[in-house]
């Protein structure tokens, strides 16, 4: 397959949201707990050029055939103030197109991020959320090296009223 990866640009701001809905569809039909906030494509378009002026963040695209097949993006986020090192790269979206997915596509996407991560100072790892149901993500990190390290929890304000 002819693809490749390269730093998103302002041109690719409309696929890249079709692709970012697709996304959060995807997570909103895992987990009925996810429900996405209504964003039109004029909204990501305005916080899409803001994101593209971030230093500490990065996005990636994949290409094949001259389409967009999947995308990535990431930032260098603080941890917790009281816990060492004080910074890590952090995954906000990964997304390959259900078209060329198992082609290695998302590990490519990792691997320019993981390049551009570990340009920083300091910056050593990696932590961010994944969705619990997710099987596929859960094997495609585990494949790439990830561990479970803290859980987030969810429960609704009446949780604990009636004793189990
Ligand atoms: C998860 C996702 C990004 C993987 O992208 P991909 O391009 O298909 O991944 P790769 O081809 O680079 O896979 C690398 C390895 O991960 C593992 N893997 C990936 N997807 C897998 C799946 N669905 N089931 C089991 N293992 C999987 C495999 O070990 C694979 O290597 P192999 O194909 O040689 O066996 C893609 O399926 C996707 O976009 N899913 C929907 C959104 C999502 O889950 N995003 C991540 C949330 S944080």
């Amino acid at each position: 397959m002819n693809q490749r990866i390269r730093p998103a640009q302002p041109s690719d701001g409309p696929a890249l949201f079709a692709a970012w809905s697709s996304l959060r569809s995807h997570n909103a039909a895992i987990d009925r707990r996810i429900v996405p906030a209504p964003v039109t494509e004029q909204e990501f378009l305005e916080a899409f050029s803001q994101i593209l002026q971030r230093r500490a963040g990065a996005t990636f695209v994949a290409q094949c055939e001259d389409r967009l097949a999947g995308f990535l993006t990431g930032s260098i986020e603080a941890n917790q103030p009281d816990r060492l090192p004080e910074r890590h790269a952090t995954i906000g979206y990964l997304y390959v197109e259900p078209f060329c997915r198992r082609q290695g596509v998302g590990r490519e996407l990792f691997t320019a991020f993981a390049r551009w991560a570990g340009s920083f100072d300091g910056v050593d790892h990696f932590e961010m959320p994944v969705l619990a149901l997710d099987q596929g993500a859960e094997a495609f990190w585990k494949a790439l090296g990830f561990t479970p390290f803290i859980q987030r929890l969810w429960a609704p304000v009446s949780a604990g009223e009636n004793p189990g």
